[in-house]
């Protein structure tokens, strides 16, 4: 990043001085962080011995959440979404006038270790669970999480969250076709009554297809998995879901955060392979269709408008998915 220095002043107030900003922030990592393995380590070996529960340096603390984005002198040291405006990136580079490097002493952090710092900022500030955060109390604050991995519209929800959120990661695995993949890794919960969701709040999707490949990886209380479409909030919209558990295709609304089947199938399949879903709505007509074959035809009218589309996993099903591919 260059600092551009408006030319009027440049030329005399500036000329030859460094301005503290002109410092190049090592760039974000390009995946989905994890807290717990990647940002809790350096957080408890580097900051918590001045930023935690026995002394808070300049009234900041960085062993919670809420703490870790709003304490301290100047209560905005993170701005979730936004490591560049972030205070507490730039002190990593000393990157401003009014601080000390952070931390103060020994070597600064290394570029990859801002760069995973930064890519955890860009992704929401997902906080889950650490030696002095428990899941449970991060449960009810986590209730909505960006999820950049897919692009900025993305976040991670749920439908009826009684415990915390289930954690999606995009994972080295591929799709049947070498596409990216994406899974629900930890369902952090085994709510039955919770519906697992990672969705798209931009795509307006009112007529078309969507496509995608699921394998169940785990699940007692559920597995598999599905797609949501028109989908108006987390707690409105149509889902239609294979589970291998209860050899099921189906079709249902939730409306309101309540689950109303509209269609079933029943279909013989191993947990353990890719099954290909494919969702149709023109109007009225929904047709779901499971590996080739069209198993659910239903007209439906409760969401007539437009709206997004994402993946829905219930209760502890923890599932792999393929990206998305939308028509309209
Ligand atoms: C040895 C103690 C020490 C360590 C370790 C340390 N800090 Fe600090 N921190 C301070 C002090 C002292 C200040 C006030 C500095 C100043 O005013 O120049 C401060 C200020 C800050 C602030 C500004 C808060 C505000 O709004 O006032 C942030 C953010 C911060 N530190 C983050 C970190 C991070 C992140 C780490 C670990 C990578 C870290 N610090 C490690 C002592 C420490």
């Amino acid at each position: 990043m260059k600092n551009v220095v408006p030319a009027l002043l440049g030329a005399t107030l500036f000329l030859g001085v460094p301005s503290a900003m002109a410092v190049d922030l090592p760039a974000p990592a390009e995946r989905v962080v994890d807290y717990h393995k990647d940002i809790a380590p350096i957080f408890e070996e580097r900051c918590i011995k001045c930023h935690g529960e026995k002394k808070q340096k300049s009234d900041y603390r960085l062993d919670n959440r809420d703490d870790a984005i709003s304490s301290g002198s100047e209560g905005a040291a993170i701005t979730p979404g936004n490591s560049a405006e972030s205070l507490l990136v730039r002190l990593l580079l000393g990157a401003d006038d009014n601080y000390d490097i952070m931390p103060p002493k020994g070597d600064p952090l290394t570029p990859e270790q801002i760069g995973l710092i930064r890519a955890w900022i860009d992704q929401g500030v997902v906080w889950e669970g650490s030696a002095a955060g428990t899941t449970e109390a991060m449960a009810e604050k986590n209730d909505k999480v960006a999820f950049a991995g897919l692009g900025e519209s993305w976040f991670v929800e749920a439908t009826a969250q009684k415990g915390p959120l289930a954690t999606w990661q995009i994972v080295d695995e591929k799709g049947p076709e070498g596409e990216t993949a994406i899974a629900l890794t930890k369902p952090n919960h085994t709510d039955a009554g919770t519906y697992n969701l990672l969705w798209d709040t931009k795509t307006q999707f009112k007529n078309g297809e969507i496509a995608v490949s699921l394998k169940s990886i785990s699940g007692e209380e559920d597995q598999g998995g599905g797609l949501i479409w028109r989908a108006k909030d987390k707690n409105n919209y149509y889902v239609a879901r294979f589970n291998p558990l209860e050899k099921n295709l189906r079709l249902y609304q939730v409306k309101d955060g309540k689950r109303e089947k509209l269609a079933s199938a029943d279909v013989e399949r191993a947990a353990d392979q890719w099954s290909n879903l494919v969702v149709k709505q023109q109007d009225n007509a929904v047709s779901v269709t499971l590996n080739g074959q069209t198993l659910i035809k239903a007209d439906v009218e409760t969401f007539t408008e437009a709206g997004g589309i994402g993946l829905w996993t219930k209760a502890d099903a923890a599932t792999i998915f393929t990206q998305p591919k939308v028509s309209m």
